[in-house]
């Protein structure tokens, strides 16, 4: 029987090329070895953005149309809405009843986001109850399937640990086996920051988008950060010293292509605009084909509906038989 493997994203809009190297690059290539279910954690989207709900529905169709674009293909792996599955919420209650306390306050994600939510201003900087139990409602999500692995990137690792204590405490408690310790499954590429040089990410507007056309792409490639100490073309360059640009390279280039920038940046033969103006053209030419995609599912929103409600369809059929499970090894009425 093929391992099963489950993973989600919360609908942050359109997604950046950090999500899509860090994480659906992974998805992408292992759907075809597990069988395979990703959701859209609109719930998830709720713990910190419960009053700003005026485009939810948006961005859950946009994280999908960025998903499909870039290959995640959905006569193989199951895409639905976490917010669809029922059962999930009642999942979600009987996790939190064995579930002790310290054990999500602990939660080093959930400290840093709490952090966060801190230093922003406003009504938003409570932490409500829904977002201390952000680590049990994804527990939920992914013991909803029973599944044995998670692929993820490195930020949620902690998260995936408090999963199989969870899964454990479950199973010694009402003494069976039912429920899998679920492994993380870590992407091994480089993680890309962004054009700043920090961690890339849609809040710091130094982020390429999936959706971005190729015109946006190369106006935005031409802001990166490249070496600090080089002023003139004729200066030797240090391509290890390259900020953003040079790992960007190592990242898109061709082995070839790679070691040409770096013996003409460090001849200095090769300007930094000259040299970005290139980068630019080559992320552009390896995106076309998902932005081609991206545009037909646009233009077929119907499409992505449709293939939403099937991936419902299908991840409540597990859903349902699971929560029977769970339903008669709690022993409830
Ligand atoms: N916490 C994840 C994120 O912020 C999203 C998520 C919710 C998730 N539930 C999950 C990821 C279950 C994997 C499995 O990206």
């Amino acid at each position: 029987m093929s391992q099963l493997i489950v993973s989600g994203m919360r609908p942050t809009g359109k997604l950046h090329l950090g999500h899509y190297l860090g994480v659906i690059q992974n998805w992408v290539k292992l759907q075809h070895k597990y069988d395979s279910y990703f959701f859209v954690a609109d719930w998830h989207a709720l713990t910190t953005k419960y009053d700003k709900t005026e485009n939810l529905k948006n961005d859950v169709l946009d994280v999908t149309i960025d998903w499909l674009a870039a290959g995640i293909d959905p006569e193989i792996s199951t895409i639905y809405v976490q917010s669809h599955i029922p059962e999930i919420a009642e999942l979600n209650v009987y996790l939190g009843m064995v579930t002790p306390q310290n054990w999500v306050e602990r939660d080093p994600t959930l400290k840093d986001m709490a952090k966060i939510l801190r230093t922003k201003e406003g009504q938003n900087s409570q932490i409500s109850y829904g977002l201390m139990g952000y680590p049990v409602l994804m527990s939920a999500d992914i013991m909803m399937m029973n599944a044995n692995a998670v692929p993820v990137g490195v930020d949620q690792v902690a998260h995936i640990e408090i999963t199989r204590d969870i899964a454990r405490r479950f199973n010694n408690i009402y003494n069976t086996e039912f429920f899998n310790e679920p492994q993380p499954i870590l992407n091994h590429c480089s993680l890309i920051c962004g054009l700043d040089g920090n961690k890339m990410g849609k809040s710091f507007q130094n982020d390429i988008k999936i959706s971005d056309t190729a015109e946006v792409t190369a106006k935005k490639v031409m802001t990166a950060i490249t070496d600090r100490s080089r002023m003139r073309k004729t200066d030797l360059g240090h391509p290890d010293d390259c900020e953003v640009a040079f790992k960007y390279w190592k990242i898109f280039g061709s082995e070839q292509e790679v070691s040409i920038v770096r013996s003409e940046c460090e001849k200095g033969e090769r300007g930094c605009a000259d040299c970005k103006r290139q980068l630019g053209a080559k992320i552009n030419e390896c995106l076309a084909q998902i932005r081609e995609k991206r545009v037909y599912y646009e233009n077929h929103i119907d499409e992505v509906k449709d293939i939403l409600s099937e991936g419902d369809k299908k991840a409540r059929k597990r859903a349902g038989e699971v929560i029977a499970q769970v339903r008669e090894l709690v022993r409830m009425y």
